[in-house]
């Protein structure tokens, strides 16, 4: 499980406190996972109280949680198939492309769901979060079925990084949907694309972290402000 500086925890919320003014009413929100986007979820909760009118697809069961504590009301899939606006974190985020790393909390596949279904996606992180290229700062977290994983790995590895079955206390992290994941660590990630269809061709690949062309903005965090990206 990834560790959490708190001393970022100005930067995580001035980032999401930028999104969150973003929202207008009566839209369809993707609720993000991680420690930023609970910072939103936590943001979008005061503005609920103060009369806005939204509804939140979340993208983990902490989430739905931390939403339904905080007042943001939920919905999903069967009510609405399209959402307006998903704030969600990230691992790592690329200059220019705006392509992101996501999963260090195991949530991508959700996640990746929710982006997909979202007229846009605005990514909220800290500063530190931002890379000219993807690769090595953080591992690329791979969701995949528990049956044969030992044999996915050894393919994922066939592909050029070094992977890990993710464990937590000795024992496999499971997922929300009940998978296992695989963070493999790539030195360099020149093409996010092609690596993602890749990956996806192994059989028990269930998701990957990889976020190509999803996200429209990205505001980065910093103690006293942020700095928006544009794709
Ligand atoms: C959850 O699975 C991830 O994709 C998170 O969105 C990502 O790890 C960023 O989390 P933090 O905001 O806690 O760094």
């Amino acid at each position: 499980m990834k560790r959490l500086d708190p001393s970022l925890d100005a930067a995580k919320r001035n980032a999401a406190a930028r999104a969150v003014a973003m929202i207008e009413n009566k839209m369809v929100l993707g609720l993000g996972s991680g420690s930023t986007a609970s910072f939103a979820i936590e943001l979008i909760g005061r503005r609920v109280a103060d009369g806005l009118h939204v509804v939140g697809i979340p993208t983990s069961e902490r989430s739905a949680a931390l939403a339904r504590k905080v007042g943001v009301p939920l919905s999903d899939f069967s009510r609405h198939r399209k959402i307006d606006l998903t704030i969600d974190g990230a691992d790592q985020i690329e200059d220019g492309t705006l392509n992101l790393v996501k999963g260090l909390g195991g949530a991508m596949l959700r996640e990746k769901i929710v982006a997909e279904a979202s007229a846009r996606m605005i990514v909220v992180a800290d500063h530190s979060k931002r890379v000219r290229q993807l690769g090595a700062a953080t591992p690329l977290p791979v969701e995949l079925v528990p049956f044969g994983w030992e044999i996915a790995v050894e393919k994922l590895e066939a592909l050029g990084c070094n992977a890990t079955l993710r464990r937590v206390d000795g024992a496999a992290f499971t997922t929300d949907g009940g998978n296992v994941v695989a963070d493999c660590r790539f030195e360099r990630i020149p093409d996010a694309a092609g690596l993602q269809a890749a990956l996806k061709a192994i059989t028990g690949v269930v998701e990957t972290g990889l976020f190509v062309g999803l996200a429209s903005l990205a505001v980065l965090g910093t103690d006293d402000g942020v700095t928006v990206l544009e794709r």
